[in-house]
């Protein structure tokens, strides 16, 4: 069992799910978040910074054995905040280091993102690994979590789908597997316990985008209704959407990069995407 692990990213899909986990375990938990007056678990103890405020850090991890980091932009475009992940991310990340560094902090794990080598140039890639590079020259011991897209990323289908059709971006027959926020937080969990160094996971079905599509129409009791959009003009938007929301154009960029090829990594979830969004669109009646 560790001592004190500081998770970072807490609020988000991911973070609030590894904290749950963490707490059932009776481990004792840190946590870093911007939000004010937030309800904590019990037993989970709160501090109130923003990553990319210089100093904001000092001291976080004082006392901590173990750092999990799922700190990042979001991938919602309509999430607030238009800086790309290059300028979050990575710096954010890199203050964290730091941090844990100075406390004498044993272990680190962070999540990236599961993708190929032609994939790595991408800003959204790069700017996680570049963090990874930083961690695995730190000294830490490191463990790097890589996941498909999150369950929660999918259901941004849903809303979209209740009002009209879905796009199919080039050919639609690209395949990934998409893992549960909940399963991905069990692996998380697992890196911080463990001594493992690599975590790459996804889900237990390999779908085509045209297949999510259906998955997501069939989650709402209606009948498909898709447009297709070819992959140059989703660049050209990109390369547009670049000069005033940075983040949304990288995020889009990667999009059309898992829309090329197959992005398929090995299976750590069990939850399937079907029931997941079932159950989000009756919650959202
Ligand atoms: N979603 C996917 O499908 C997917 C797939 C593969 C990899 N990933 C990666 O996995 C990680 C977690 O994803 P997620 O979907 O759980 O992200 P998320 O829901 O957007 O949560 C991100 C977390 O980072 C925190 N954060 C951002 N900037 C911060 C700052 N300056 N200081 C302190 N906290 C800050 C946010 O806090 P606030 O609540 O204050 O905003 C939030 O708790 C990200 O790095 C993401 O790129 C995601």
């Amino acid at each position: 069992m560790p001592g004190k692990v500081l998770v970072a990213g807490a609020s988000g899909a991911l973070g609030r799910h590894v904290v749950a986990e963490l707490v059932a375990r009776a481990v004792p938990v840190r946590i870093l978040t911007r939000r004010s007056g937030g309800k904590a678990l019990p037993g989970v103890e709160v501090v109130e910074g923003d990553a990319l405020k210089p100093g904001a850090l000092r001291g976080l991890a004082d006392g901590v054995d173990v750092v999990f980091s799922c700190l990042g932009a979001s991938v919602d475009p309509g999430a607030p905040g238009r800086a790309g992940y290059g300028a979050v991310d990575t710096p954010a990340n890199l203050a964290l280091l730091e941090e844990a560094r100075r406390a004498g902090v044993r272990r680190f794990v962070y999540v990236s993102v599961f993708h190929t080598p032609a994939l790595a140039h991408l800003a959204y890639v790069k700017a996680h690994e570049d963090v990874v590079r930083a961690l695995q020259a730190s000294g830490l011991d490191v463990a790097v979590v890589r996941p498909t897209g999150f369950f929660s990323a999918f259901a941004l289908m849903l809303p979209l789908a209740a009002k009209g059709p879905l796009p199919v971006m080039g050919s639609g027959a690209a395949r990934s597997n998409p893992i549960a926020d909940e399963d991905l937080a069990l692996v998380c969990v697992e890196a911080i316990l463990g001594s493992g160094r690599e975590y790459p996971a996804g889900g237990p079905q390999t779908l085509t985008r045209r297949e999510v599509n259906a998955q997501v129409f069939a989650a709402l009791g209606k009948p498909e209704r898709t447009y297709p959009v070819p992959l140059w003009g989703l660049k050209l938007v990109a390369f547009l959407a670049a000069l005033f929301h940075p983040r949304a154009s990288q995020f889009l960029r990667f999009m059309v990069g898992l829309s090329e090829q197959d992005l398929v990594a090995p299976v750590k979830g069990q939850r399937t995407l079907g029931e997941a969004l079932k159950a989000r669109a009756s919650r959202a009646g």
